[in-house]
């Protein structure tokens, strides 16, 4: 596996690491409050992550392009933002953040679209 796939799989790859941390965090505190962080982080930054890496894997037209990498550059962010910005909707210290990485997030998945829309064989 190499560029964008790999990096979609090797990405997706450390935030479930990072989500089973803190699941297992939330198991040890016994606080679930974070859950939705922890869901998201692992779904969005792992199912979904590897999905579109296992795509451009597959499509490799797809995946030399700079819309590819800027799909991956977009869905990373969108994470990275998000999943603090869940936290600190749940602890009522504001959406904005949490806003902001759901809207890039969003762009990432209508890019997937429009890519697989374009390589269709
Ligand atoms: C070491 C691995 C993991 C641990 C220890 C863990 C732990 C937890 C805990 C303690 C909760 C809260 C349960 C509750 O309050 O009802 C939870 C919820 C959840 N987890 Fe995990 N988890 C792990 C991995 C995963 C993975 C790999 C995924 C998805 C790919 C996942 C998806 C979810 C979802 C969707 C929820 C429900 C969130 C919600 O109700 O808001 N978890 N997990």
């Amino acid at each position: 596996m190499r560029g964008v796939s790999f990096w979609f799989v090797a990405t997706g790859s450390v935030f479930v690491t990072l989500g089973m941390l803190g699941g297992i965090a939330m198991s040890i505190s016994g606080d679930h409050s974070l859950a939705p962080a922890h869901a998201h982080l692992n779904l969005v930054g792992w199912v979904t992550m590897a999905l579109f890496g296992v795509y451009y894997h597959l499509v490799p037209a797809a995946a030399d392009t700079t819309l590819a990498r800027a799909h991956f550059a977009i869905a990373a962010a969108g994470v990275v933002i998000m999943v603090p910005g869940i936290m600190l909707a749940i602890t009522d210290r504001g959406e904005s953040l949490a806003a902001t990485g759901s809207l890039l997030t969003l762009a990432s998945m209508l890019i997937f679209v429009v890519t697989v829309l374009r390589n269709r064989t």
